[in-house]
C-alpha cells in the first residue's frame, strides 16, 4: 500500500526533483511519511520523515540532492509495521550505510529473521519489517557474492508480500527490484535512463514504454538499461515483453481540478464512451463462461463490491441463474465446504492487487482447478490478470484519487454489456428490445454530462443543509441497494460520516427508530419495479418528522413532490435507462461525499487512515 519509485540516469538530471515529483503522483498509495536516497561519490545520502510529502518538502527540502548524483529511490508510505514516524520511513538501511531500500507490502517472517539477524549482531533502527532486507543483503555480501545474488539470497528467505527496490553506495547506477505479491513496473527511455515504480503514474511524464515485473522476478535497473532474471533461477536473463501505455500525462494530473476526485468524477462520460468500445469478442467469452456455468460467484471488496451487487443484478436479468455476491475476505470461509468444480467466478478490482481477492481467486483454483476465473480491472497486467482465464479491462483510465469514482461506473458498464451479450445468445429479447437496451447504455455518458453540469449548486445546497447532521441513511430497493451502499461508503471514506447505504424495506425492521423531526433519509427511487414499494416506506419515514430528500429521474412525479428536495437525474424514465441506474445516479452521490469532505474541511484525494490499493489482509 505503499508507493515506490527509482531512477537511475546517464543524463543530466535532477534526480532528486524527480524522485519526488514521482512519489507525489503516487501519494494515493500512503501519506503517513517518507523518504529519498540518492547515491552521490560512493554514499547514500537520504532525506525522510514522517507527514505528508508537502510538508516535509517544505521543512528538510526533500530533493535538494548534489547535482552529479544520478540515482534515486523514493517512497511513500502507508504504516503497516510501527507508527509513522521519521525512523520508521523508508529508505531503511543496513549497518554500514551501504545498502538502501524502500518496499511495498509486509514481510511476514520479519521477527524470526529479525532475530538471525540481531544474533549476527546486526543493528536495527526502526520497527519496520522492511528493514530486515537491507541486513540480510549486508550479510549476504559477506559471503562475496554480487549485489544481485545478495538479494536473491535476500528475498529467498523472506515470506510474504514485496515490492522493493534496492542500491547500494558501491554500485553508482544499479538499481534492483524485485517482486512478490506487490505490483513493480518498469519504465525505460533507452540508453538513458531506466525507472521502476509501483504505479505507472511514477514516470508517466518521461516514458510510455514499460515492463511488468512478474511475481518472483528481478530487474537489474542501469541508466538506459535493463535485465531480467528469475528468483528461483537466477543465473541467466529472460526475456520480456515491453508494454506502450496509452494513457496521457493529463490523465494522471490534476488538469485545473482542485482534486483528483472532482477531476475523475468529471471524466466519468468519457471512461464511460471509452469502455463502451471494448471489443464484443472479449464480452461474447465472457458471456458464454457464464452461460456454461453450473454455480456462479461475484466477488470482490468495497466499491468494486458494490459494483459486483449492480452488476450481479443486470446479469442475472439476462441470465436467468442466480449469482452468488461474496466479499473477497470471507470467500474462502463461506465457501470452504460448497465450491463445486464446475464454478465460474467474477472478480472485480480497480487496481487488480487487492490481497483478499487475489487470495480468494487463487485458493479457488486450489481447491477446484477447474474452477474459472473471470476478472474485470482497470490495470492491465495487475496481479489478478495472472490467476485469470479471461479478462475484460475497463478504460477509466489512471484513477488516482482513493476513492473509486470512474472505475465504478465502468466496473457496472461493462457487467452491463456482458448481460446484454447473453441476451443476444440467449434469445430470449427480440433484437429491436436488445437495442434499446444498447440504446440507453450509449446515452449514459451524455446523461452523467448533462447532470455534472447542472447540478453542482443542488448538491453544495444539499451539503450545507446535512452539515449539522452526523448521520443519516441512503435508503433503496432492488438494484440501488447497490446504489445506496456505494453512496454510504464514499461518504464515509472522504467525509469521515458514518452514513448507510441501506434497504428501505429493512430500516423498518430497527434503523426507522433514529427518525425523528427533521431527520433526512435520502431515497434513490429510480422508476423501476420497486418503485411503487418506496413510495409506501417513504411514506412511512416522512409520517415520523423525516425530512426526505430523493434522487429520482427528470420526469419523476410521484417521489420528487413528496419530498423536501429532490436531486433529478436527467435520463428517460423507462425500465432501458432504469435498468442501469447505478451508473448514472451514484455520479450524483459521489458528488455530494465529494462536497461534503470540503465542508468539513477534509482532503478528498487523501482520506484519513485509507490507502487506495489494500495489499495487506
Ligand atoms: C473505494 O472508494 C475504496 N477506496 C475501496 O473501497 C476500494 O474500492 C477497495 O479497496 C477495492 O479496491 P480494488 O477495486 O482496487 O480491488
Amino acid at each position: 500500500m505503499c508507493g515506490i519509485f527509482g531512477i537511475t540516469t546517464n543524463q543530466n538530471k535532477p534526480v532528486g526533483k524527480i524522485a519526488l515529483e514521482a512519489i507525489k503522483r503516487l501519494e494515493y498509495r500512503g501519506y503517513d511519511s517518507c523518504g529519498i536516497v540518492t547515491q552521490y561519490e560512493s554514499q547514500l545520502l537520504v532525506k525522510k520523515d514522517a507527514g505528508k510529502i508537502e510538508e516535509i518538502n517544505q521543512r528538510i527540502k526533500l530533493d535538494d540532492f548534489p547535482n552529479g548524483s544520478r540515482l534515486a529511490l523514493a517512497h511513500t508510505r502507508w504504516a503497516t509495521h510501527g507508527p509513522p514516524t521519521k525512523i520508521n520511513s523508508h529508505p531503511h538501511l543496513d549497518c554500514d550505510d551501504k545498502i538502501a531500500v524502500i518496499h511495498n507490502g509486509i514481510l511476514e517472517n520479519f521477527i524470526e529473521l529479525k532475530e538471525e539477524m540481531l544474533s549476527k549482531g546486526h543493528v536495527f533502527k526502526s520497527e519496520t519489517d522492511t528493514e530486515i532486507i537491507p541486513h540480510l543483503i549486508e550479510e549476504n555480501l559477506k559471503k562475496n557474492v554480487d549485489l544481485k545474488d545478495a538479494v536473491v539470497n535476500a528475498v529467498k528467505k523472506c515470506k510474504g508480500a514485496y515490492g522493493l527496490a534496492i542500491c547500494h553506495a558501491d554500485y553508482p547506477d544499479t538499481i534492483i527490484a524485485v517482486r512478490r505479491e506487490s505490483p513493480l513496473i518498469v519504465g525505460i527511455e533507452e540508453g538513458k535512463t531506466t525507472y521502476c515504480a509501483s504505479d505507472i503514474p511514477a514516470f508517466l511524464p518521461y516514458t510510455r514504454n514499460c515492463y511488468i515485473l512478474e511475481d518472483d522476478e528481478i530487474a537489474i535497473l542501469k541508466a538506459g538499461t535493463v535485465e531480467f532474471y528469475d528468483v528461483y533461477n537466477s543465473n541467466f536473463p529472460k526475456k520480456k515483453d515491453l508494454h506502450h501505455v496509452e494513457w496521457s500525462m493529463d490523465a494522471a494530473e490534476k488538469g485545473g481540478y482542485e482534486h483528483f476526485m472532482l477531476k475523475e468524477i468529471y471524466e466519468e462520460p468519457d471512461a464511460l464512451r471509452r469502455t463502451l468500445k471494448v471489443t464484443n469478442d472479449s464480452l461474447k467469452d465472457f458471456a458464454k463462461s457464464l452461460l456454461s456455468a453450473e454455480n456462479i460467484y461475484i466477488t470482490a471488496a468495497g466499491t468494486s463490491f458494490y459494483a459486483a451487487l449492480a452488476g450481479k443484478f443486470i446479469i442475472t436479468k439476462f441470465l436467468g441463474k442466480y449469482i452468488q455476491a461474496i466479499e473477497c475476505s470471507e470467500f474462502k470461509t463461506e465457501l470452504i465446504n460448497s465450491l463445486e468444480k464446475d464454478s465460474v467466478i467474477i472478480a472485480i478490482s480497480q487496481s487488480g492487487e487487492t490481497i483478499d481477492l487475489i487470495e480468494a481467486i487463487r485458493w479457488a483454483k486450489d481447491y477446484q482447478a477447474s474452477v474459472k476465473i473471470l476478472s474485470i480491472t482497470n490495470i492491465v497486467g495487475s496481479s489478478i490478470t495472472r490467476h485469470s482465464d479471461k479478462i475484460l479491462i475497463t478504460q477509466a483510465g489512471p484513477e488516482i484519487g482513493v476513492a473509486a469514482t470512474k472505475t465504478f461506473v465502468t466496473q457496472v458498464l461493462i457487467q452491463s454489456l456482458v448481460a446484454l451479450e447473453i441476451a443476444k445468445l440467449r434469445k430470449i429479447e427480440s433484437q429491436n428490445e436488445i437495442q434499446k437496451y444498447y440504446d440507453a447504455l450509449h446515452s449514459i455518458p451524455e446523461v452523467i454530462e448533462r447532470f455534472l453540469t447542472k447540478s453542482v449548486d443542488l448538491i453544495k445546497y444539499i451539503v450545507r443543509n446535512l452539515e449539522k447532521n452526523l448521520n443519516f441513511f441512503f435508503l433503496a430497493r432492488g438494484i440501488s441497494i447497490a446504489t445506496a451502499k456505494e453512496g454510504g461508503l464514499k461518504l464515509k471514506e472522504v467525509a469521515c460520516r458514518f452514513i448507510e447505504g441501506y434497504s428501505a424495506a429493512h430500516a423498518k425492521h430497527g434503523p426507522i427508530s433514529l427518525v425523528r423531526e427533521g431527520y433526512p433519509i435520502i431515497f434513490i427511487a429510480p422508476p423501476d419495479e420497486t418503485y411503487e414499494r418506496l413510495v409506501g416506506n417513504l411514506m412511512e419515514f416522512k409520517s415520523r418528522g423525516g425530512k426526505i430528500i430523493s434522487l429520482v429521474v427528470e420526469d419523476d412525479k410521484k417521489i420528487g413532490d413528496l419530498s423536501d428536495i429532490t436531486i433529478r437525474i436527467p435520463q428517460p424514465g423507462d425500465k432501458y435507462h432504469s435498468l442501469f441506474s447505478p451508473i448514472t445516479f451514484v455520479p450524483a452521490l459521489q458528488l455530494l461525499a465529494y462536497y461534503a469532505a470540503l465542508e468539513h474541511n477534509l482532503d478528498p484525494d487523501k482520506p484519513l487512515n485509507l490507502a487506495k490499493t489494500v495489499t495487506v489482509h
